[in-house]
């Protein structure tokens, strides 16, 4: 019997007053997959990312993760079921250290508890020198291992992006889902990137990738859906959605619009590291 979708969603819908952010959106990701979800500018791809994390409630859908039903209440309860991201507009605490940030992430995983912390009993102190080194190797894994002593906030915007993955990944994830983690990087970074997208996918995790530039999603990811007004327009190969008469028409109709066409990256958000979690 082959392996259970790592995650398969089905009719998942979302209405803010009037407008229907998402309707019906389906779509299945299959073990050691990248799977990219793009559309232009408002067609609801945060949004999906909101409501599969536990941020936003829907207003309906199934959502099964690893082949077990889960329900995206939480943030916390969603990071437990085995899936973490990162944010579009990046999100770090910015006067902690990157070691500290990805501590953080890890806490999830670690059992001391609240009594275990305030009395530093030995397991905790134990615990937290593991979680530590832990963290350590996954600022190495990220290509950024030299900055660990260095606060969030004076980091590079691409180093930021990376960091953000390494706390996520801290949290021991099946399905690592990234909100556009090129933008705002140059050419280099986003070849870096690209090598550390592939890498994590063959150490065995799962991807689902928001992102703008389309040659890094042509080349990095087996399957694709495109959103357009919160309603899936097509779903296939790379190759078969770039072809896809719907995906032509939706690009070009934004392109007389001061939207996205998908040839080009969106204009970088200002780093404004925050703390907390957020959409
Ligand atoms: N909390 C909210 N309240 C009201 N409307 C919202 C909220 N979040 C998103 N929207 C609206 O839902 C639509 C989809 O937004 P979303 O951020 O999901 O788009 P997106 O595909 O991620 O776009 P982009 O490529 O610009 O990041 C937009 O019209 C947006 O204004
Ligand atoms: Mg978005």
């Amino acid at each position: 019997m082959s392996a259970p979708a790592v995650l398969q969603v089905s009719g998942v819908s979302k209405r803010f007053g009037g407008l229907q952010a998402l309707q019906e959106v389906g779509l299945t990701i299959g073990p050691g997959e990248v799977y990219g979800l793009i559309g232009p500018n408002g067609a609801g791809k945060t949004t999906f990312f909101n409501v599969i994390t536990g941020l936003y409630t829907p207003d309906g859908g199934q959502f099964m993760l690893a082949g077990q039903p889960y329900e995206p209440r939480t943030v916390h309860t969603v990071a437990l079921a085995g899936i973490a991201r990162t944010f579009q507009n990046i999100r770090l605490f910015a006067e902690m250290t990157a070691l500290e940030n990805v501590m953080v992430g890890r806490h999830i995983r670690s059992r001391s508890g609240v009594w275990g912390a305030l009395l530093r009993t030995a397991h905790f102190v134990a615990e937290e020198a593991a979680t530590a080194q832990r963290a350590q190797s996954l600022l190495d894994y990220v290509g950024i291992g030299a900055l660990a002593d260095f606060k969030a906030r004076t980091l590079s915007y691409g180093d930021q992006r990376r960091l953000e993955i390494a706390r996520a990944l801290a949290t021991e994830p099946q399905l690592l889902a990234l909100d556009e983690p090129a933008a705002g990087m140059n050419a280099s970074e986003k070849i870096q990137l690209r090598g550390l997208i592939e890498r994590i996918r063959q150490d065995g995790c799962s991807i689902l990738l928001i992102e703008h530039d389309v040659k890094l999603v042509m080349g990095l990811c087996q399957y694709v859906t495109v959103l357009d007004y919160g309603k899936v327009i097509a779903q296939g190969t790379p190759a078969q959605v770039q072809s896809h008469p719907a995906v032509i028409e939706a690009y070009l109709g934004h392109a007389s619009t001061p939207k996205t066409s998908p040839t080009t990256s969106p204009t970088p958000t200002p780093v404004t590291p925050t703390q907390g979690a957020g959409a």
